[in-house]
């Protein structure tokens, strides 16, 4: 079931993102958080850092699950996932490290890295799971054609998904081919969805994931059946829905 509020913009959002996740910690200080990259959930992790600055709220007893990294990008280089969550968020928090799950992209073993991750994962229940959504409407690194029993895996990026986050590297050469990713299976698990989305570039996702047919075409379409995912979009990202954006 989906509950979509649509803002003005994405300090509205982050505000309203935050209030989510405020909800759960306030009834959970030892909450099991399931988090993001990317440029979507940048505003709520601010917005965070804020709140623990202001009132002391601790993040001692929270466990984090990311829901990806990129295969074979070292995880110092700056556009690692791990690089992304401490400069965005773990640096400026009282997280203990030892509770923060990331995949390695740069395992020896693959095949033992995914089972690791996954054995990990099922040991807790995501309270709220963050989350953006891909052009091509992937989620986490979920791309089309997924199958929606998936859990922990490796996956080939598509070129789109490549050249979208171009942007982030000195050329395209140099955008992993590949990445580890929670599976869908995984993804769906968790107890409550917080997807983030903003720009007409992610009108036609948002559409898909809402209104269209469930399909591994769409990986976020899986979600229409999930009992309780919280949208947040601004209006652009909404202007595809059959009731928003006018
Ligand atoms: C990457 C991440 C996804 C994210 C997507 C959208 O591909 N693996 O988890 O949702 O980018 O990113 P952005 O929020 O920057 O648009």
């Amino acid at each position: 079931m989906f509950t979509i509020i649509v803002k003005e913009n994405t300090q509205e959002m982050a505000q309203a993102a935050f209030e989510v996740i405020k909800g759960v910690l306030d009834k959970k200080p030892n909450a099991v958080l399931g988090l993001a990259t990317g440029s979507s959930p940048i505003g709520l992790y601010k917005k965070m850092i804020e709140d623990h600055k202001l009132t002391g709220r601790s993040y001692k007893d929270v466990v984090t699950f990311n829901l990806d990294e990129y295969v074979r990008l070292d995880r110092n280089h700056s556009q690692s996932y791990y690089t992304f969550m401490k400069e965005h968020l773990f640096d400026h928090i009282d997280i203990d490290l030892n509770n923060v799950h990331i995949p390695d992209g740069n395992a020896a073993d693959f095949d033992a890295e995914v089972r690791r991750y996954e054995a990990e994962l099922s040991k807790f229940h995501v309270d709220v799971q963050v989350m953006g959504i891909g052009s091509n409407g992937h989620i986490g690194f979920n791309e089309p054609g997924t199958p929606f029993t998936a859990t922990t895996h490796i996956e080939a990026l598509k070129e789109s998904t490549r050249n979208d986050n171009a942007r982030f590297f000195a050329s395209i050469d140099d955008v992993p081919t590949h990445a580890v990713t929670m599976g869908i299976a995984s993804i769906m698990k968790a107890k409550k969805i917080l997807l983030l989305a903003s720009t007409s570039y992610k009108a036609k996702a948002i559409a898909a994931m809402i209104h269209g047919p469930v399909t591994e075409n769409c990986p976020a379409s899986v979600l229409q059946s999930h009992p309780d995912v919280i949208v947040i979009t601004d209006k652009a990202a909404a202007s595809l829905l059959a009731d928003e954006g006018h």
